[in-house]
């Protein structure tokens, strides 16, 4: 095992507008914070406190069943959220692990923000 190798771990994201976004990532970071560091449009106006749903995403079907199963927290905060879909998952609380090499995430057309209304976080 090489470590530099194993740790690196490609993601794409796809934005509102249908735009491919492929980001190098490591081994251990959120899909949230990510997303904020490359200036993707992911809001998570909650930051990452399970209290909103705006950092909804869809995992692309291939790596969706590598990801842990949502606690219930996540899922009652997924049910609220528009659009939801069989592969919807929130992005703050993915992980990434060597596994997850190759994910793809499709940001939905709408989030709704019922966490602080007009709340931006700003990128970390
Ligand atoms: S940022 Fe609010 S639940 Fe993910």
């Amino acid at each position: 095992m090489i470590p530099f190798l194993t740790s690196r771990v490609n993601v794409v994201y796809i934005d509102r507008s249908g735009k491919r976004i492929p980001v190098k990532a490591k081994v251990g970071d959120n899909i949230l914070y990510l997303a904020h560091k490359h200036g993707i449009d992911l809001e998570g106006a909650c930051e990452a406190s399970l209290a909103c749903s705006t950092c909804h995403v869809y995992v692309n079907s291939a790596h969706f069943d590598k990801l842990p199963e949502p606690e219930e927290r996540e899922d009652d905060m997924l049910d609220m959220a528009p659009m939801l879909q069989e592969n919807s998952r929130l992005g703050c609380q993915i992980i990434l692990t060597p596994d997850l090499d190759g994910i793809e995430l499709t940001l939905p057309k709408v989030t709704r923000n019922f966490y602080v209304d007009g709340h931006v976080p700003k990128p970390h």
